[in-house]
């Protein structure tokens, strides 16, 4: 017998720790957990952000979106920033993904954190601070990023598009989907406030512009010139027209004036009740609103995976490791 009974009792132990070792587990999450193996992480994070900001600030928004998409779907696991494989359609190719950009900004990230802490920077926690930075550069509120994320080995591009609401989502769809994932109706009123800075697409708005829905008239009339019944779908409208780079609370004042964007964002003001309550708390109060804000990203950034989903530190965002 070449082995014996202890060493395959060893294996077996050995075989156990790794699939726990490198499977999704619920360990809770730290703002310190790179401390000792990678003291620069923020300062690496931050700095790249704001080189990439200053030249082009729409990288602001869009790095804040992709986070929300990366987190709801099979949660905060990198998934989004994967490319298609003979295995898998990436999730950049799901249909909400509508202009999803930042990506190349992620990379920039990653490939200095290997050069400075090699294979112990997941990219999902990358997307948490960079998104947290992104908020704080347009002028919101800042906070901890708890960290300790792992990246996910395969991107879902039929959860993305089962999972990520729709711009045409009524209020009742809209909460149901936060709730699944643990997050209130009061988180989902503060998270889409993100919606205060960015731009749409025109295939996202047309129909409310173009509609006898519950929208401003010299609104819709603005919005049209731009956005015609068919054609130029890529027409760009900034969510806030106000202050579209200004991460305040004017998104809450715009759905009170009927000017919301997408129906999915006016579908949270008229329906009467605790959920319009919200709405004008955040219009009248932007502390409240930077506050709840800060906090349902951190409940956001909290999705975590199934229990049980292979994962690593992913070495380049876009592939998996060998
Ligand atoms: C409540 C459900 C949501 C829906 C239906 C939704 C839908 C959309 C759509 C359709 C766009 C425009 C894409 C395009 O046409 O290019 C967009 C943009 C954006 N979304 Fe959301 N979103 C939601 C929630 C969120 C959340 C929770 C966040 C972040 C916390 C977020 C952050 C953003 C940002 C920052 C942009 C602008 C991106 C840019 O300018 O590049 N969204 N969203
Ligand atoms: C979004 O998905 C569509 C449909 O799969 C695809 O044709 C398009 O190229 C994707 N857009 C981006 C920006 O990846
Ligand atoms: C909301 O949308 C869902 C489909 O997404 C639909 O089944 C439901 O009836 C709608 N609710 C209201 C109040 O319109």
């Amino acid at each position: 017998m070449a082995y014996s009974k202890s060493s395959c009792v060893v294996a077996l132990a050995l075989l156990l720790f790794v699939a726990l070792a490198f499977t999704a587990n619920g360990a809770k999450l730290s703002a310190r957990y790179y401390d000792k193996t990678c003291p620069n992480v923020q300062r690496v994070v931050r700095s790249v952000m704001a080189r990439n900001v200053a030249g082009q600030p729409g990288i602001a928004p869009a790095v804040l979106r992709l986070f929300f998409h990366d987190c709801f779907v099979n949660g905060c696991d990198g998934s989004v920033l994967l490319d298609s494989t003979p295995f898998w359609d990436s999730e950049k190719d799901a249909v909400p993904n509508a202009s999803l950009r930042g990506f190349e900004v992620v990379e920039q990230i990653k490939s200095l954190l290997e050069h400075d802490c090699p294979a112990t920077v997941s990219c999902a926690d990358i997307l948490a601070l960079a998104s947290r930075d992104a908020v704080a550069m347009l002028g919101g509120p800042a906070w901890n990023v708890p960290l300790g994320r792992k990246d996910s080995r395969a991107a879902h591009k039929d959860a993305a598009e089962a999972g990520l609401p729709s711009p045409q989502d009524n209020l009742t769809a809209l909460v149901s989907a936060f709730r699944e994932r643990g997050l209130d109706a009061r988180d989902m009123t503060a998270l889409s406030g993100a919606h205060t800075v960015g731009m749409a697409s025109c295939e996202n708005y047309r129909e409310r512009v173009h509609g006898d829905g519950d929208i401003d008239p010299s609104f819709a009339e603005t919005r049209r010139r731009n956005c015609p019944p068919s054609g130029n779908d890529g027409g760009m409208a900034p969510f806030d027209e106000q202050t579209p780079m200004r991460f305040d609370n004017a998104y809450y004042k715009d759905l009170i004036a009927r000017r919301g964007l997408l129906s999915s964002d006016q579908a949270l003001y008229g329906s009467g009740g605790k959920q319009d309550g919200l709405v004008e708390m955040y219009s009248r109060d932007g502390e409240t609103f930077a506050r709840d804000f800060a906090k349902a990203m951190v409940r956001m950034g909290n999705i975590r995976p199934p229990k049980g989903t292979p994962v690593e530190v992913r070495l380049s965002c876009n592939v998996v490791n060998n």
